[in-house]
Parts: C-alpha cells; structure tokens; sequence
C-alpha cells in the first residue's frame, strides 16, 4: 500500500508539473484528491491494515496529501498570477487620451427668448393662452374688426386653405378666443405665444413663418398709461434698466388709439449707430387700447371694461438681444449657430 502511495505521489507530481491551465489544474486535483480520486482510493485499503501499520500507511498518506497540495497551491498561484498580470494589461487605461465628449443639445435661442418673455409676463401675473395656428377668417380678421374688404387686410398677406379657413396671420385671434373663454370675468390677463404665417418673401428680415407674443389685458378703468408702465417693466427685464421706450402714434384695426413702441438702440444705447439706422431708436412691437368692436366681439360691455393689446415678433427681440443679423439663422438648424446657446 505504501509503494502504491509513493507510486501516486510520483505520478501525480509529474503530471502537475505539465499543467499548463487552471482548468486542468482543478481536473487533476479533482482526480487526486477529491472525494472519488486517486488517494481516497487507496486509503480504501485502511481497514485491512494492522493496528501497527495503520498509523505509519496513515502518515504516508498524509506526506503524499500534503506534497500534492502544495504543487496544486504553487500552481494555483502562478495561474491567479499570470491571469491578474494579463487583465492589468488588457484593461490599461491610458490617462493622457482626451476624453470623448457627450454631445448635449440645447434649447433653441427663440424658445429660450419665448420662455424669457413668458416669464416676465407669469412675474406680473399673466396666465398664458394659446389658439389654434389653421385659425377661421373670423378669428384672425372679423372679429378684430377687419371686415372682408377692410384694406388693412393687405398688410398682412394670408395663406388661405379655403374661403374661411387660413393660417392666422398674428396672435391677435387668441385675443377674442381668450375672451370668449373669460366668459365676462375681469381682470383678464393674458399672453399668447405661438406661429404665425405670412406670405412674404424669405430675407435677412422676413420670413412666410415666423413667433409672436400677444398680451391682452381687460378690467374696469384699464388705461393708456397702464400700457406704457407694463411695456417699460418688460424691455428694462427683457434688455437692461438702461433702456428706455417711445410711442409713436400708428394704425391697427383692432386697438383705438394705437401705437408702435420703439426701445432706445440696444447697440448704442440711444447715440445713433448702423443698427439703429442712426436714430437711436429701435421699433419693437405693436399695441394699442382694445378697440370697443373688439371688446364686443370678446364678450365684453365697453362701456363697462377697458383693456389694451401689444403684438411682439419673437425673432425681433431675441435678434436685437443677441445681435444676430439674420432671421434665417433661426430655421437653418446650424448646430455651429445653435451651439452658441447652449451657456447662455
Ligand atoms: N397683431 C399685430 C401685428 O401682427 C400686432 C398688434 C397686436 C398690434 C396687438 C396691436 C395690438 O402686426
């Protein structure tokens, strides 16, 4: 039994020696030493030994388990060793690479401008309001008192779908539709951002689509004067405290009286420069007192209530915030043009 033993531990020793893998490293100590291996085998034997041989058969049998064992742990070793040293030289990270950068879009400059100027309007308590961009003919023209053959309707060229149907050439439909809905109820205060369409030929300054911002504001006793103290209030939020505003008398078929207001040049601060036309002065927006038709048509007694409109082109404001020269800029989706937004 001991010759076998020795027999064992030279066989098993030499066949260790050639291993060259963990894997057939465990298959061997699986077949040496495990449960049903070699050794087990042997020690079989044990209970036809005598009491005298047992004890020395045993320690033999031990001397073998243990010499095994240590070339299994030497190798077990070596392998843990070479397995560690391949992943460190397969997962080297190389520190000096220039990171790759996660591309992030931004918000587009016009959506930035709108969210601006709602928020201005939300800060004085406007709710915002929104209507359809297919309007009806009495929406975007009749009601705001531009009958069929009123020659104001020239000023803004339509796309028409059918007789009755267009897209709405400003935000002013939102107007009667925001009163409508007011159901009579004052105060009434309301901004209506959104599309609007005209057929004009694209340039530097115009465009077949274009945004603006309505504001509508009706209550008892609404004056002129509230007017101009809102408007002041939202170009020194929009532009600077800096900047002043001026209202020149003008025409609108929906407001009486009606005015165009200009803000002090936002290049030159008023001296006089290329942008401004050297005249200091920069035109920003329409408004006016709602005219009484209009009123009417809303729902609202004018003998009772007041209020006054202003019309704003989104493109405008955020052009002369951002000294972008032209429109088109906006619709081209240059990302070299867009990526400038994207801290500001
Ligand atoms: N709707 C007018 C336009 O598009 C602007 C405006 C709105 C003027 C409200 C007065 C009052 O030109």
């Amino acid at each position: 039994m001991k010759d076998r033993l020795e027999a064992l531990r030279v066989e098993a020793l030499a066949q260790l020696q050639e291993v060259a893998d963990a894997g057939r490293l465990n298959d061997l100590r699986v077949h040496y030493l495990g449960k049903k291996g070699q050794l087990t085998e042997i020690l079989r034997g044990m209970g036809g030994l005598s009491a005298e041989e047992r004890p020395v058969i045993g320690q033999v049998a031990n001397d073998v388990r243990a010499a095994i064992e240590a070339v299994l742990a030497d190798k077990q070793a070596a392998f843990d060793r070479a397995e560690t040293a391949r992943r460190l030289a397969a997962e080297t990270i190389d520190v000096t690479l220039p990171g790759r950068s996660v591309a992030a879009g931004s918000v587009h400059p016009l959506t930035k401008v709108t969210q601006e100027i709602e928020d201005i309007f939300l800060g004085m308590g406007y709710t915002i309001a929104e209507g359809p961009e297919v309007e009806t003919d009495y929406f975007n023209f009749e009601a705001l008192n531009l009958p069929k053959d009123h020659p104001a309707r020239d000023m803004q060229d339509s796309f028409y779908i059918t007789d009755e149907i267009l897209l709405r050439t400003h935000t002013s439909p939102v107007q009667i539709r925001a009163m409508k809905n007011a159901d009579g109820a004052t105060p009434l205060k309301v901004i209506c951002p959104g599309r609007v369409y005209r057929r004009d030929d694209d340039d530097a300054t115009h465009s077949f689509m274009f945004h603006q911002i309505e504001g509508l504001v009706v209550g008892p006793d609404i004056r002129m004067s509230d007017l101009k103290g809102t408007l002041l209030q939202f170009v020194q939020a929009m532009y600077g405290p800096q900047v002043q505003i001026r209202l020149r008398p003008s025409f609108f078929p929906f407001t009486e009286p009606s005015a165009e207001v200009d803000v002090t040049c936002t290049q030159c601060g008023g001296q006089g420069c290329r942008m401004c036309k050297h005249s200091g002065w920069i035109e920003i927006l329409g408004c006016g007192m709602v005219h009484p038709k209009v009123l009417e048509h809303g729902g609202f007694d004018p003998e009772k209530v007041s209020g006054f409109a202003f019309g704003m082109g989104v493109e405008r404001i955020a052009l002369l915030k951002y000294d972008i020269d032209d429109i088109r800029h906006f619709y081209n989706n240059d990302l070299r043009f867009l990526g400038q937004f994207a801290r500001m």
